[in-house]
């Protein structure tokens, strides 16, 4: 039996229902992604929104995707991005923002795995930065639940993505993160947003993955910022249930980005 996560991330939406960014209609593009979701077939067990809701940072924005995500608000967690307003994000999806002052983030046992979300938002800043209130908190719920596989979500990559100027806006100070990650070895995935691209890389004895935007993509591997035409999408996540017999390491699991069949949105480069 295994439990399946969905994670959506960088929306970008905009108050007015037709807003563009970068001529994708996010708004009209979220809802194609969650038309895919549909088509999977797959009823999830916890879905994780990495960050990016808004590219306006307005309340009616925010109350926007809250409603075109209905249908999952009951097992929904969500994590700002450096395109986020943490108050509003907090005030409209107050039953999905978890956390306290350190920011917002949570901890929960899904099908016997740990799932665990952190706040890389700085206020006006575009990088990100796990803040040593963030650190601390996750270290504990490290420590505490060694025994169970885990999986960590947050809006910005804690490695280089290969992209320099995604790499100057990504995680600032990355060291004690990345050094805590590395020496806990039940970390089997930290997943991500921010980069608007699916990328692999490893931390220790965790992949590090980052998601499609469910708007605009951006192409892998550039020097500068140019949006590619490939068609947006999210990451499904398929965890086997843990057994005694087998140690936190070696728990099966899988994932795929899934994308929209087809470009349904014109894109450019800059
Ligand atoms: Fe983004
Ligand atoms: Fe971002």
């Amino acid at each position: 039996m295994s439990t399946f996560l969905l994670q959506l991330s960088d929306l970008h939406l905009f108050a007015e229902p037709d807003g563009v960014l970068r001529e994708v209609p996010t708004r009209d593009s979220l809802a194609e992604v969650l038309e895919a979701v549909r088509g999977t077939g797959l009823d999830f067990d916890r879905v994780v929104l990495t960050g990016d809701f808004t590219h306006d940072e307005r309340r009616e924005t925010y109350q926007a995707v809250h409603g075109l995500l209905e249908e999952w608000l009951d097992r929904c967690h969500v994590l700002p991005g450096n395109h986020d307003e943490r108050v509003l994000l907090r005030d409209v999806f107050s039953d999905q923002a978890g956390g306290t002052d350190r920011g917002i983030c949570f901890s929960r046992s899904v099908g016997g795995w740990r799932l665990i979300g952190i706040d890389t938002h700085v206020p006006g800043e575009v990088p990100g930065r796990v803040e040593p209130a963030m650190l601390d908190w996750l270290a504990g719920e490290l420590s505490e639940h060694a025994a169970e596989p885990t999986i960590l979500f947050q809006h910005h990559p804690p490695i280089a993505v290969g992209s320099a100027w995604l790499d100057s806006i990504g995680l600032l100070d990355p060291g004690p993160f990345q050094e805590l990650v590395t020496g806990s070895p039940q970390v089997r995935a930290v997943s991500c947003g921010h980069v608007h691209q699916e990328c692999v890389g490893t931390l220790g004895g965790a992949v590090v993955l980052t998601v499609p935007s469910t708007g605009v993509q951006f192409v892998p591997l550039s020097a500068t910022c140019r949006v590619d035409s490939i068609p947006p999408g999210f990451r499904v996540f398929a965890l086997e249930t843990p057994s005694d017999s087998v140690a936190v390491e070696s728990v099966g699991w899988s994932t795929r980005v899934v994308r929209l069949p087809a470009v349904t949105f014109p894109a450019v480069d800059e």
